[in-house]
Order: C-alpha cells, then structure tokens, then sequence
C-alpha cells in the first residue's frame, strides 16, 4: 500500500488537554518503521495545523469550541480528499474523535456507498439536543450522518456524509438515552460488550464484514478509539470505561480486516499521552496498526 500519514493534534473536542500530543506519542512508538517493515510505502504528511491558543475559546449553543472544531476539520476534511484523489490510503491520528468529522467529510466526495466501524466504548452519537457534555468528540458519528450543529454537518457541503446502515458501532458499553433512540431510529448496527462475550470477537467480525458486503460498500473506513480497549491496555485515553475489548480481540479484529482485503482508510483517536503510562497507549495503537496493516510472525 501506498499510505499517507496526517497528524491532528487537537484536543478541541473535549475538555482533557494533553490529547492533542497523540501524533507526537504515535510516531514516537514508531509507527513510519512499523508500517515500511510490512514493505509498505509510507509518507508521513506532518500534521494539520491546530492552534494552540485556548482563549476565548468559543461556546455555540453548549457546543466546547465549536469554532476551533470547524477549522480543524475543514483542513482535515481537505488533506483526507487530496489523498484518497493521489490514490493513497489515508492513515489519520488524533487528537480526540472529534477529527472523525473532518475525515469522514474528506473520504465522503469519494465513496458514495462508504461502510464504517466505529471501534469505541462509546456510540459518538450526541446532537446539541441530547449531549450530556457539551463535548464534540462524543457528536461525531451524529454529525457524519447529517444530524447535529449546521456548522459541523455543513464541512465541504452540505450533504451527509455517510448512511446510517453502512455503520457499525463495536465495542459500545456507555450508551447515552438519546443515543439509544438514534440507534433505533436509524437502524444503526451495534455489537456491544455483551455482543462480543456472548458470540466472540471472530463471530462478530465475520457478521460486521458480511453484513457491509452484503450492503455493497465502495469503502470501508476504520475508526478506532483507544478506548474501546479496556483501560488496563489502554489506560491513555480521557474517557476510560471499564469492561472493554481485550488486547488479543483487538488484534484478532484487525487481523481480520486486513484479510477482508476491503479497507480504504483508518483512524486512530484519543491518544492522550498525558494519562498514559509511558506511552503503553501509543503501543498498542502502533501494534494493531501491524496486525491492521497485514504483519505476521511467520
Ligand atoms: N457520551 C459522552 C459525551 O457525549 C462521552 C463521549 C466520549 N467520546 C469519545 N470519543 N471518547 O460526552
Ligand atoms: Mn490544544
Ligand atoms: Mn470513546
Ligand atoms: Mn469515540
């Protein structure tokens, strides 16, 4: 593969500060190394500009930073495009998952038919209505499917960016009410915790890959968030929740869609270095990235 690196360091999209050190913790883990080892072509793009100011920073109808988050998913949603259009894979960190916006509007002009797994603790699926927070990262996947604050869901155009059946969500285990009815209004696909102990990360993987088959998808992007790993893996991250995906599934999950042959592009998210323990965060996102990126022992 021909794969293209951008960095996002932002922590706009909630109110942890040290997440916006997540490219900086992920290249250090070697990532560029990793990635050629497997005898892929790697370019790293640097990082989208973010500024680091933090004053004034901007509250829109209880929306943190609302402005600072438009900027930077503008620019991200513009360098994602310019990737997919060079016909290279596009390999994003963050950053806290608000980026996601940014990403998923850049791949959205590319792929009309474009399948998402949403690999997180959370669903991501907060309007301004229903956020218990204000926080931007848990709007994300509302936003790419053209529901929330006009600003976000208008980035590049105002079209949605992606079908609600074409997602996912894997790993869900902090639910909030508001989400749950959007999972049910618009059919959104959901293997929780309880999901995967019950049927095993295999099982659920061969359903998650047959049913987007199934729907036809021209794409399938990645969005993983440290967090849907328990904390004991990934204790780096500034929504931990307990009772996660262990680190064996989340290989076996990435193995698995490397073999699928049908992933166009990822995102690793919520890298926050500050929580961290001597980057063990940033680790497990460079090991799954191997194991995603078609490594193997023998
Ligand atoms: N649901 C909560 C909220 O809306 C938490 C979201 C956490 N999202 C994340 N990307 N870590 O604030
Ligand atoms: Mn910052
Ligand atoms: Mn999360
Ligand atoms: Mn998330």
């Amino acid at each position: 593969l021909n794969i293209s690196i951008i960095g996002v360091p932002t922590d706009y999209g909630q109110t942890r500060r040290g997440v916006d050190m997540g490219p900086s913790a992920i290249r250090y883990a070697g990532v560029v190394e990793r990635l050629a080892s497997i005898g892929h072509e790697v370019q790293d793009q640097g990082d989208i500009r973010v500024s680091q100011k933090h004053v004034n920073a901007t509250v829109d109808e209880k929306l943190l930073n609302l402005e600072e988050v438009v900027e930077v998913s503008t620019a991200l949603a513009n360098s994602v495009h310019e990737v997919v259009e060079q016909k290279k894979f596009p390999l994003v960190f963050g950053g806290d998952h608000s980026i996601a916006i940014g990403t998923l509007a850049g791949l959205a002009e590319h792929y009309k038919n474009l399948g998402v797994i949403w690999y997180d603790a959370h669903a991501d699926l907060n309007t301004p209505e229903t956020t218990p927070s204000g926080n931007i990262h848990g709007m994300p996947l509302a936003v790419s499917i053209g529901l929330g604050h006009e600003r976000l869901v208008q980035i590049r155009n105002n079209v949605p960016k992606i079908k609600p059946e074409n997602v996912i969500i894997i790993g869900a285990r902090s639910v909030d009410p508001g989400e749950r009815d959007l999972i049910r209004e618009q059919g959104i696909k959901v293997y929780t915790m309880h999901e995967i102990d019950r049927l095993g990360m295999t099982r659920v993987m061969e359903d998650a890959l047959a049913y987007l088959k199934e729907r036809d998808v021209d794409g399938l992007h990645l969005s993983l968030d440290l967090d849907g790993l328990d904390p004991l893996y990934t204790p780096g991250v500034g929504t931990p929740v307990p009772g996660g995906i262990t680190y064996r599934e989340s290989h076996l999950a990435m193995e698995m869609l490397q073999e699928s042959g049908m992933l166009t592009s990822a995102e690793f998210v919520e890298v926050n270095p500050i929580l961290d323990e001597k980057n063990t965060t940033a680790n497990v996102a460079v090991a799954l990235m191997g194991s995603l990126f078609g490594e193997t022992l023998v």
